[in-house]
């Protein structure tokens, strides 16, 4: 059965590193079998600061997308920077906004983290900083996690990855991931 995967990176600028990593990502997951990529962009889910009087009026619509766009998916992957050794705030936000659903929607969801960064440590203290949020949401964080350093020499002009052994074992993390997601979902 197929294995719908939903994802976004969770930045908003253009020139984004984490995006790049996302497209490179989600090209080598559209390329195997029985996977369906579901790409999003984290502008579209854009939501004010959380205020409980805000959600007492209803929540936004960015809060509204984002929710239907996890409840659709099997499984989600999220590209995220690291901002001052940690998650980065409208992320954040945005996890709080979702939190207040109920049921929650990232109950039980397989989800993978990435993060591209220019440090020699590939925003791997903001992936765990990350994993806090989203397992007390109920997320199923792989304990597999993919941190690309030097992320600011990291990409060709076309997007893709210059070393050649990185895209391998991208590929091979993802091809893991994916069966780990089958297994909690049985598909
Ligand atoms: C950063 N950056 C950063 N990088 C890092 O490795 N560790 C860190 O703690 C931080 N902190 C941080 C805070 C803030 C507010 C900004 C704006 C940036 C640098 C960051 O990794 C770099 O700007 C990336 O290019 C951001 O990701 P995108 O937007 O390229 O995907």
């Amino acid at each position: 059965m197929t294995v719908k995967i939903m994802g976004f990176a969770a930045s908003l600028r253009q020139n984004s590193q984490n995006g790049k990593l996302f497209d490179v990502a989600a090209d080598l997951l559209d390329a195997m079998e029985g996977v369906e990529v579901d790409r999003r962009s984290f502008a579209e889910f854009e939501m004010p600061l959380y205020n409980q009087d805000l959600q007492e009026g209803g929540f936004p619509e960015g809060t509204e997308r984002m929710k239907a766009a996890v409840e659709a998916a099997d499984a989600l992957i999220l590209v995220t920077p690291e901002y001052n050794y940690s998650i980065p705030g409208n992320l954040k936000n945005a996890l709080d906004w979702l939190s207040r659903y109920r049921p929650g929607p990232l109950r039980d969801k397989p989800l993978l983290l990435m993060s591209a960064s220019p440090s020699m440590i590939g925003g791997n203290r903001g992936l765990w900083q990350t994993r806090i949020p989203l397992e007390a949401m109920g997320a199923v964080v792989s304990p597999q996690m993919f941190g690309l350093s030097m992320a600011h020499q990291a990409f060709e002009d076309d997007g893709s990855l210059k070393n050649a052994e990185l895209h391998e074992q991208l590929d091979g993390l993802l091809a893991e991931f994916v069966e780990f997601a089958r297994a909690l979902t049985r598909r």
